[in-house]
């Protein structure tokens, strides 16, 4: 994964692509290049190791002053970050030059090949194979010209690849490729766009082409043509996104991260306010799910996205009465999962480009069964692919660690579960009444916890050090505890894990010794005693507790002290992973400002992992 940004125009490419990346660099950013074709059609390159801010203070940039150009932050999948291997990549005779997202799966096979053609590689990455393949094509053939020899280069590739190409052969034109990476154009007046997500070039245009797999674009400054790999011409249609580039920006705040989980009771709201109508009745755009054919309903994700999934796993057995399992979407797409026509198969992601989301997405249609995504990101891949898409609404996430994409798809994923069991016939009851209500003030109770977190911020600065954390909680306690867990090792680099309460006693309780942090959640009133319990068998082995509770603990009794019980609002066990969660984000968010980590760019992670 990586992300890619290309620019024909009239204005000075640079500047535009250098925002782009720095927008983009999300999804990686251990080295950053552009190319750029200048106006006596000579083509330079400037690239690096390192972050884009580095590529934008490199005095090169300043004798690069065309207006075609192609630029990429990347996420190493062949090769180590280095400068040498950093994009943009060039072909031994340096015609044609491609900034690639992606991993071309049968590396070797074609290194073999290009090389008994005679060209020799000097990067290890896969990418360098993609220009010399075209160059190959190209000289094979030179008549029928470049878009030819693209995909006679392109049907030898297996894989996934976004791909900008330019060439001095190309004069006034960039082609785009796509196959299972994302990428997308935005239209603009006598200047057109590319980037692998929509807010990368939203400040310059509403206006997108949403490129499927298998689909070439050859972009000019005043025109776009689509073709498939037969080089037919496709018509394909312009859509206008509504977003706004200010909300991709900080505010005011630090970090991302900090200002994405404070946005937490708007986005909160807009997901609901947009599944309910005037009336107070949940309204999704699902008539046409016959929720009468289900006999079993998986849930499928990644990462953040299937903790939400876990969460909400009891609200569907409950409501639904249909058996409901949650699957990591790596596995389940290995697996031979038994599913048919009589499974819905619900898939979750932010970002709606996650390769194994997407890859159990297509098995899962494959088999006949119904698929369902909650998704943020509009018009990503996983939304043109599902039979039914509900969007999340929390907004641009921009921040690497998930936080309002998942209380979203916690609120998202329990009013489908309520909407599902109204269409059954299963909705009249006390149960239903009160978590239809509790959701509502989901948005205010939030607000309550983050103007009243001051006690997080304590504990971060006292356990900041530590090298071992635990979360432990019952049932989707459990789940916000390995979203707890999830948010602290990717941020902090503190190693934590997070267990059922009562299976520490069966193993992991030997980690347990003198100062190590547990983090209890506590929010179901029937099974609290038994996690008291359990954190007061760890307190006898030394361990320092912090809890998070809407309940009144008798503090005596639980070895616990005050300064580290942080209380949440009461509401229904069933809706609490939402509120019991923001405690926790903000803990792990201090804890990295404590360390001094870059919060919105942990190391070895991308936003969107679009590989395998
Ligand atoms: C969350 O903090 C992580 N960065 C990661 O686990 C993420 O949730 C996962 O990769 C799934 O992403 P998606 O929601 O975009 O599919
Ligand atoms: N596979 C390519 C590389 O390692 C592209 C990786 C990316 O998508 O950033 O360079």
């Amino acid at each position: 994964m990586c992300g890619i940004v290309g620019y024909i125009g009239t204005k000075k490419a640079v500047p535009v692509l250098i925002n782009g990346l720095l927008s983009l660099e999300y999804r990686g950013y251990d080295s950053a290049g552009l190319a750029v074709l200048n106006n006596d059609n000579s083509l330079k390159i400037v690239k690096d190791m390192g972050r884009v801010k580095k590529l934008q203070d490199n005095s090169e940039l300043e004798s690069l002053t065309g207006s075609i150009g192609i630029a990429h932050t990347r996420w190493a999948t062949r090769g180590m970050p280095s400068k040498i291997n950093s994009h943009p990549h060039t072909d031994n005779n340096n015609t044609f030059t491609v900034v690639h997202n992606g991993i071309i799966e049968n590396y070797d096979e074609l290194k073999s090949f290009i090389e008994k053609k005679g060209y020799a590689l000097h990067s290890e990455t896969d990418t360098e194979l993609i220009p010399n393949l075209i160059h190959y094509f190209y000289n094979k053939n030179t008549k029928k010209g470049v878009l030819f020899a693209v995909t006679e280069a392109l049907k030898k590739l297996e894989g996934s690849y976004a791909l900008e190409i330019t060439s001095p052969l190309l004069k006034d034109e960039i082609i785009v490729v796509k196959k299972d990476s994302p990428v997308v154009i935005g239209v603009g007046k006598n200047e057109n766009y590319i980037a692998s997500d929509i807010p990368a070039i939203l400040s310059y245009t509403k206006d997108f082409y949403f490129m499927e797999d298998y689909e070439i674009a050859e972009v000019k400054k005043d025109s776009i043509t689509f073709y498939n790999y037969d080089l037919n011409i496709i018509e394909k249609e312009i859509k206008n996104i509504e977003w706004d580039a200010i909300a991709s920006e900080k505010n005011g705040y630090d970090d991302y991260m900090l200002k994405e989980i404070y946005e937490q009771p708007t986005a909160i709201r807009e997901t609901i306010g947009t599944s309910f109508n005037k009336e107070g009745n949940i309204n999704l755009p699902l008539n046409s799910l016959d929720v009468n054919k289900y006999n079993k309903i998986y849930i499928v994700a990644c990462g953040t996205a299937m903790h939400a999934g876990i969460a909400t796993k009891y609200i569907f057995e409950k409501f639904t009465q249909i058996p409901c399992e949650v699957d990591m979407a790596s596995e389940f797409r290995y697996r031979n999962p038994l599913i048919n026509e009589k499974t819905l198969c619900i898939f979750i992601s932010q970002s709606g480009e996650t390769a194994d989301t997407i890859a159990a997405l297509k098995l899962a249609k494959k088999s006949g069964s119904t698929t369902l995504s909650i998704v943020n990101v509009i018009g990503s891949s996983i939304t043109r692919i599902s039979d039914f898409v509900l969007y999340t609404h929390a907004g641009p996430e921009i921040a690497v660690a998930s936080t309002k994409a998942y209380t979203c798809q916690v609120t998202l994923l329990t009013i489908l579960a309520l909407f599902i069991s109204e269409k059954l016939g299963l909705s009249n009851t006390a149960d239903f009444e009160k978590l239809k209500n509790d959701l509502n003030q989901l948005p205010d109770k939030i607000k309550y916890i983050l103007d009243n977190c001051d006690k997080v911020k304590n504990i971060a600065n006292q356990i900041y050090q530590d090298k071992n954390m635990f979360f432990i909680g019952r049932i989707n306690d459990y789940a916000v505890a390995m979203e707890g867990s999830l948010k602290v090792k990717e941020i902090t680099y503190i190693h934590s894990e997070a267990y059922a309460a009562g299976e520490l006693k069966h193993g992991p309780i030997a980690l347990i010794e003198d100062g190590v942090s547990v983090i209890g959640i506590i929010t179901n009133p029937s099974i609290s005693s038994k996690t008291l319990s359990n954190l007061d068998e760890v307190v006898t082995r030394g361990a320092n507790i912090i809890l998070i509770s809407n309940q009144d603990i008798d503090i005596n009794s639980s070895n616990i002290n005050e300064e580290s019980i942080v209380k949440i609002p009461d509401c229904s066990s069933l809706i609490s992973p939402v509120l019991s969660v923001i405690p926790l984000q903000l803990l792990a968010y201090h804890i990295a400002k404590c360390k001094k980590l870059d919060v919105d760019k942990p190391r070895n992670l991308a936003k969107s992992v679009t590989v395998e």
